[in-house]
């Protein structure tokens, strides 16, 4: 077998930092390709898997290599106390929007809209891939494969398609925009080809977005309370559409 650090350093400029145990479990249950795996003591990540994710147990066993503890602090700037990280390869960005075009769609496509904390798209993500949403789009700069997004969504960035994309390449569908000012959600079925559109921490909808929205809806919420954090409206957005049927068996 090659020396795992080699191999590190093989990935590393391209792969998918999976930071801590649960990061890399979900990535191995969802799919992901992970061309190395490394930890400080083998035995208590086994043990881990043992007690958390039998069904990831043996291929732990054949992919995790232990290293020094000098060597794992050289590869992972914070590491998780769990104590194990790994690199995944991306999926490419054209099987990514193959997912996000397929047609006739079961759940809907969630839209962030330029989202600025790195925490929220993480969380969001693991929100789409707990309700098996088909994609998670953002627009504007983030990074929604940055490494601490990805610790953020606990490694569920591959049980859905997760992708950047300009406004005017949204994948179709028929768009809800969520805004505190638009009509009260409890009266709308959201169908699962739907395109769910959440604004920017900092400022809103984008105008480019308000524009191209078939409706806009509201979450109810007591007056003199301005907004919901991002992550918890797409909670709640999700789970009226599941309350209507859509949601996968749990
Ligand atoms: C933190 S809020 C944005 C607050 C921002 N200062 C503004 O001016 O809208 C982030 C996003 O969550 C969604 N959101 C928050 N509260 C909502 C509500 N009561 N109804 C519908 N969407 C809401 C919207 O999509 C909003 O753009």
């Amino acid at each position: 077998m090659t020396d795992p650090l080699i191999r590190w350093r093989e990935y590393a400029g391209t792969a998918v930092l999976l930071d801590g145990f649960h990061a890399l479990k979900h990535a191995l249950r969802f799919g992901a390709a992970v061309p190395v795996a490394v930890t400080t003591d083998r035995r208590a990540v086994l043990a881990l898997a043992e007690e958390l994710a039998s069904d990831v147990r043996g291929v732990l066993d054949t992919l995790l290599a232990e290293v020094s503890e000098e060597a794992y602090v050289s590869l992972v700037p914070r590491p998780h106390p769990t104590g194990v990280a790994a690199l995944a390869v991306r999926p490419s960005r054209e099987a990514n929007l193959r997912s996000l075009a397929r047609t006739p769609r079961t759940a809907p496509v969630l839209v962030l809209d330029n989202p600025r904390n790195l925490g929220n798209t993480g969380a969001v993500i693991r929100l789409a891939a707990g309700f098996g949403a088909t994609g998670v789009v953002t627009t504007g700069t983030l990074d929604p494969w940055h490494p601490t997004v990805v610790r953020g969504g606990a490694g569920l960035h591959f049980a859905t398609a997760v992708e950047r994309l300009a406004v005017d390449e949204l994948p179709v569908g028929p768009l809800f925009a969520l805004d505190p000012e638009g009509e009260d959600i409890r009266g709308t079925k959201l169908p699962d080809n739907a395109v769910l559109a959440f604004g920017s921490e900092r400022s809103g909808l984008s105008a480019e977005l308000r524009a191209r929205a078939g409706r806009l809806l509201r979450l109810p919420m007591r007056p003199q309370v301005s907004s919901y954090n991002l992550a918890t409206s797409v909670a709640m957005t999700l789970y009226h559409w599941s309350a209507s049927g859509g949601a996968p068996a749990s």
